[in-house]
C-alpha cells in the first residue's frame, strides 16, 4: 500500500464512520418528527374546527401559529431523517437552478453579488423541483448569513463524472457520472469543530431565534435520498462552498469504464504549488499517472523560486490561490512581468471577485474550483495547453 491508498483508506474509514453516526440519528430523529408531526396535524385541525364555531380570537390564531411553526419543525426533520416521499422526475439542473437563483436573489441583500456559471451542455437529473429548490434556499440563506458584511455568492452548475482517481479527496463516491451544484461564499468560513458538526440537527453557533440548526441537517437528508453526496470545502474567514452532487440520469458507469485511461494526459511538465499536502499529492499523483512530468512547491514563495529555476522547461503553472506569504494571485503577477505566454490554472475553492481584475483578458489563464474531481482538473489543464498564445 502506498502512502497515498493509507490516506485514502482513512479518509473512507472516518467517511463511513461519519455516515453511520448520521443514520443513527436520522433514524432516532425521523421516528420522533413522525409522531410529533401526527400531534401537530391533530392540533391544527382541531384548532380549524375550533375557528369555524367560535368568534374570531388572538388566543386561537397564536395557537394556530405556534402549531404551524411546530409542524414546519417537524417537517425538516422528516426532510434530514429521509421520511420525505420525493415527486422525483427528470430535471435539467441548470436551467431549473438559473430560475430559482433569480427569484433568490431578489430576496438578498444589495451588498451580496451573485453570480453564475454552467456547462453549455447541461445535465439531467431524476430529482424533485421542490426539494432541489429547499436544498439550494438552505444553502443560499447560509452563505447569505455568513456574508453580513457584503461579499459574492457563486453558482456553479456542472457536469461530472467521478471514478476511483478521486476516492482521495471524494471518499464517499460510487463511480458514474453526476451533474454538481456549488454555492459558494466569500464569508467568514468554518473551523473544524463546526465543519465537523454541520450536519447534526440542531447544531448552529448562531443566536436563538436566528438559526435552528436544521438547514444543513435537511440538506443531507434530502441529498441522500436522491442518491446524491455533499461535499463541505471551508476556509475560515475566506469562505465556504457545498457542492452538491446528483446522479445524472442517462450513463451511471461502472467502475472500469471510468478508469484512468479515459483521462486526458499529455507529456508537458507543470509546476503545480498548493500549501494543503493532501491536495497536493493529490493533484501530482493523478497529473503524473496520465504522462505530466510535475514539479511540486508547497507554498507561492516556494512556488516562484522553482517557477525562476526552471523556467525554460514549464508550460503550465497550476497554483492554489489563498496561500500564506505570496498568494497565486501574486505569484502570477510576478510570472507575467517574466514571460508573457505560459499557461496558468488557479484552483480555489471560493469566488475570487478581484480575479477578473488581477488577470484581465488574460486568454493564457483558466479557473478550476475546488475540490476538483480527476476528470475536471485533467480536462481544464489539456483545454488550457492547447489553447493558442496570444
Ligand atoms: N456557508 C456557511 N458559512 C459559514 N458557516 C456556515 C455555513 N453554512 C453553515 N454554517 C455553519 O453551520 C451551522 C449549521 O448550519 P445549518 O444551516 O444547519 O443551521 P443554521 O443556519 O444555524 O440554522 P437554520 O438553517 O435552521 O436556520 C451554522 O450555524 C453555521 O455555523
Ligand atoms: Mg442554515
Amino acid at each position: 500500500m502506498t502512502a497515498e491508498d493509507v490516506g485514502g483508506e482513512r479518509a473512507r474509514e472516518r467517511a463511513l464512520l461519519q455516515a453511520e453516526k448520521m443514520e443513527t440519528i436520522g433514524r432516532l430523529t425521523g421516528a420522533i418528527a413522525q409522531q410529533f408531526s401526527e400531534l401537530l396535524g391533530a392540533i391544527l385541525q382541531r384548532a380549524a374546527a375550533l375557528a369555524q364555531s367560535s368568534p374570531p380570537s388572538r388566543d386561537l390564531d397564536e395557537l394556530k401559529e405556534t402549531a404551524q411553526r411546530g409542524a414546519e419543525l417537524a417537517h425538516k426533520l422528516l426532510g434530514f431523517s429521509r421520511h420525505k416521499t420525493l415527486d422525483l422526475q427528470p430535471l435539467s439542473l441548470t436551467e431549473y437552478v438559473r430560475e430559482i437563483l433569480d427569484t433568490l436573489r431578489r430576496e438578498l441583500p444589495g451588498n451580496i453579488e451573485v453570480q453564475f456559471e454552467a456547462d453549455e451542455v447541461g445535465g439531467v437529473v431524476e430529482a424533485d423541483p421542490a426539494e432541489v429548490r429547499q436544498i439550494l434556499m438552505s444553502l443560499v440563506t447560509n452563505a447569505r448569513d455568513a456574508m453580513s458584511k457584503g461579499g459574492t455568492l457563486h453558482v456553479e452548475v456542472r457536469r461530472a463524472r467521478l471514478g476511483a482517481a478521486d476516492r482521495p479527496l471524494h471518499a464517499w463516491i460510487e463511480p458514474g457520472s453526476y451533474v454538481s451544484v456549488a454555492v459558494s461564499d466569500t464569508g467568514t468560513g468554518m473551523n473544524a469543530a463546526t465543519l465537523a458538526r454541520v450536519f447534526e440537527p440542531f447544531f448552529t453557533t448562531k443566536p436563538l431565534g436566528i438559526g435552528t440548526g436544521l438547514g444543513m441537517a435537511m440538506v443531507y437528508g434530502l441529498v441522500k435520498q436522491h442518491k446524491g453526496f455533499v461535499h463541505l470545502y471551508s476556509e475560515t474567514g475566506q469562505g465556504t462552498t457545498a457542492k452538491v452532487y446528483f446522479p445524472a440520469v442517462y450513463r451511471r458507469m461502472p467502475l472500469e469504464a471510468d478508469s484512468e485511461e479515459t483521462l486526458p494526459g499529455g507529456s508537458e511538465a507543470i509546476l503545480l504549488v498548493e500549501d494543503d499536502p493532501t491536495m497536493r499529492s493529490v493533484a501530482q499523483g493523478l497529473l503524473e499517472k496520465v504522462g505530466y512530468r510535475v514539479l511540486a512547491a508547497v507554498n507561492g514563495e516556494q512556488g516562484l523560486a522553482t517557477y525562476r529555476a526552471h523556467r525554460a522547461e514549464l508550460h503550465l503553472v497550476l497554483t492554489d490561490v489563498i496561500m500564506p506569504k505570496l498568494s497565486g494571485f501574486q505569484l502570477y503577477e510576478s510570472i507575467r512581468r517574466d514571460s508573457a505566454t505560459i499557461k496558468v490554472l488557479f484552483m480555489s475553492g471560493f469566488p475570487a471577485p478581484n480575479y477578473r481584475k488581477t488577470v484581465g483578458l488574460d486568454a493564457a489563464v483558466a479557473f478550476v474550483t475546488k475540490p476538483w474531481t480527476a476528470s475536471e482538473l485533467l480536462a481544464r489543464v489539456r483545454q488550457l495547453l492547447e489553447c493558442s498564445p496570444r
